[in-house]
């Protein structure tokens, strides 16, 4: 019972009683009851208990410790807010889905690494994510689901989500890096574990984290500001950068690219 407070926390009370009154054991509908539900205060930490038992047949449990290893692991918007509410572990922060967080960071604090537990979340900077998927969901990813996110004041969006073909906004996939971890750290790279390095600064990540629109604002200091300045003039470049070494069809956003010649063939010319 005690991950249903979790679960709970993670999505919103209301529309998880909402829905274990009104539906089946089915999963996918949560995203067609969305819209009605207004975003959740980010602070029930002391959740109700469990009332599955009240209103809604047995089965209607959405999470069962007793095989919390084989649980599908459902994600949507809703499971991701302020960054800084997670549990940190060194630089990224971390939590877990299905209410096993002791897992994970047992994971996470051991010297051997690991491979983490099912509805584990890693993040290190607000608009990206891991999270780690039921076992078998991609071989070729660890079953981990690579996530970028679009992160404001009002709540999370997930903008991109899935395996080897998920790529950042400067259009690297997230795999080729994290692959390249030494297996015994489970694809993290952090800053030591055999991963090409990122041009983006220990100070720059830490001044993404004090600004997560969804945490409650924090005073900055001098070296935040440079930071996120400094970040700014970086992401700049690298885009342009990008922009020019990828082909033409790459560069929709960039409105001085002529459109290509037309060449239907078709009637015309
Ligand atoms: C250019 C290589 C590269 C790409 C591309 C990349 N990452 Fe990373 N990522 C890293 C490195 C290196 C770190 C560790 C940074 C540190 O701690 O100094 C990291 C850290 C992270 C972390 C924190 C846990 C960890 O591994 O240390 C998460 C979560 C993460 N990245 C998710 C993503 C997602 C999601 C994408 C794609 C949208 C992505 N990354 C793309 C290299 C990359």
């Amino acid at each position: 019972m005690h991950s249903i407070r979790k679960v709970v926390l993670l999505t919103s009370l209301s529309l998880f009683l909402s829905l274990s009154a009104c539906k089946g054991p089915g999963d996918e509908q949560l995203e067609a009851e969305e819209p009605v539900v207004s975003v959740p205060a980010p602070e029930i930490k002391e959740a109700a208990p469990p009332e599955s038992e009240a209103g809604a047949p047995a089965e209607e449990v959405l999470v069962d410790d007793s095989d919390i290893g084989e649980k599908a692991v459902e994600v949507t918007d809703k499971d991701f807010s302020c960054i800084r509410d997670m549990e940190q572990v060194r630089g990224m922060y971390l939590g877990n889905l299905l209410g096993n967080i002791d897992a994970t960071l047992a994971v996470a604090n051991s010297k051997e690494g690991g491979v983490y537990p099912p509805g584990t979340v890693v993040q290190i900077v607000p608009t990206e994510a891991m999270v780690k998927r039921e076992a078998g969901f991609n071989a070729a990813t660890n079953d981990w689901e690579f996530f970028v996110l679009d992160v404001a004041a009002e709540g999370t969006k997930v903008v991109t989500r899935g395996g080897e073909e998920v790529k950042n906004g400067f259009g690297q996939d997230c795999l080729s890096c994290h692959a390249e971890a030494d297996p015994k750290w489970d694809m993290i790279c952090e800053s030591d574990h055999g991963c090409q390095p990122i041009p983006i600064t220990r100070d720059m990540i830490v001044g993404l984290q004090k600004t997560d629109k969804r945490c409650p604002p924090m005073e900055l200091t001098d070296a935040d500001k440079k930071a996120l300045g400094d970040l700014q003039v970086l992401i700049e470049t690298v885009k342009a950068k990008a922009a020019a070494e990828a082909a033409p069809e790459d560069a929709e956003e960039n409105t001085e690219v002529a459109p290509p010649a037309p060449e239907e063939g078709d009637g015309k010319q």
